[in-house]
């Protein structure tokens, strides 16, 4: 085990990350940190440190002083927010990462753990079943700073042999943390309405198929990625990540095999155009030949998970 600072930590993947780590390795061996200011309440066990990645003195020092060894480096904007503050996003997603990169090349850090997406591919890239190598014209900035961080990446990787890993995570559905401005997270709101009121308004029109994730799923393809041996990996910039696909007419129907009563309906706005250019479902041969992946949630184990867990 090496010691380990996760940046982001107080957001949707960060909060079970740190949780499952903190259970594999022990809580003191695993720092989460964030620009909240607070430490999260879910994230009460263990130390916490308030750090903004955009402050690159600060993070060395920190990095550097503390002896840290691996990062997982998860804060950014995602898709729906980031189309809003784009001179923004590109800072945040892009600078933050250039700052880990550079210590694991000064030799500081050993590993680091850097999430890519889905929406690296764009409208021109085949929707279904998109393969590891494909056409990757992103249209949108959150795409196109996550296909610029991926070369990076590699780069990074073959130039100067940082150990630096990375996946294209589909939409994430946990009820540990809420998402944080996603074109995915209506996957997730729509649990809370149902739960709530018994019917939802859904932002993305019924038949836009989307790659999705349960959130165990997700930590666990992470922590077994970051644990594979480094000779076996082939992909250097990011391995496609397939875990479900359905629409917001399917996730409905499966809800109501537990609420008969829930209700849908659609509204689409500007999270349409963004959905319609990525894939419908990912080829993620690459990930199961290399380090043995393979998913366990389908939609109704995660429907059911969310409706049990799911605290109002
Ligand atoms: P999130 O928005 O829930 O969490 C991001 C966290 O980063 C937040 O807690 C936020 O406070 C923190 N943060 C923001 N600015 C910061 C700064 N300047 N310094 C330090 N911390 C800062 O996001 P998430 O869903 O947990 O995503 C984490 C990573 O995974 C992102 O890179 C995202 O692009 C990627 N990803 C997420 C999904 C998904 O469905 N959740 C899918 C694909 C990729
Ligand atoms: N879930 C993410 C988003 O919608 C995909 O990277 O932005």
């Amino acid at each position: 085990m090496r010691k380990t600072l996760i940046i982001g930590a107080g957001g949707q993947i960060g909060t079970e990350l740190t949780l499952a780590l903190r259970k594999k390795w022990g809580k003191d061996q695993v720092i989460a940190s964030d620009i909240k200011t607070e430490k999260p309440t879910n994230l009460s066990e263990g130390p916490y440190v308030a750090l903004d990645i955009l402050n690159r003195d600060a993070v060395r020092e920190f990095i550097i002083n503390e002896k840290i060894e691996t990062v997982y480096l998860l804060a950014a904007l995602l898709s729906a927010t980031a189309e809003k503050q784009p001179d923004f996003a590109w800072k945040l997603n892009m600078e933050g990462l250039f700052t880990i990169l550079d210590l694991a090349k000064e030799g500081y850090l050993k590993q680091i753990f850097w999430p890519s997406s889905i929406a690296v591919f764009g409208p021109t890239t085949p929707r279904d079943h998109t393969p590891q190598f494909t056409v990757m014209e992103p249209s949108t900035v959150y795409g196109i700073s996550k296909q610029a961080g991926e070369r990076w990446c590699e780069y990074y990787n073959q130039r100067y042999q940082v150990d630096v890993r990375s996946l294209r995570y589909p939409g994430l559905i946990s009820y540990k943390s809420p998402p944080g401005g996603g074109t995915t997270d209506y996957a997730v709101d729509i649990f809370y309405q149902a739960k709530k009121s018994g019917s939802y308004e859904c932002f993305l029109s019924e038949d836009t198929a989307l790659p999705m994730m349960f959130m165990d799923d997700a930590i666990r393809a992470t922590i077994e990625l970051m644990e594979a041996p480094r000779e076996q990996l082939r992909i250097k910039s990011s391995y496609n990540l397939g875990g479900i696909s359905f629409t917001p007419k399917e996730i409905a129907a499966s809800i109501q095999e537990h609420m008969p009563e829930f209700t849908i309906r659609y509204a689409p706005d500007f999270r349409q155009a963004i959905a319609d250019s990525w894939p419908k479902s990912i080829d993620d041969s690459y990930a199961q030949s290399d380090w043995n992946w393979k998913s366990e949630y389908n939609l109704s184990d995660l429907t059911q998970e969310m409706l049990e867990n799911i605290d109002l």
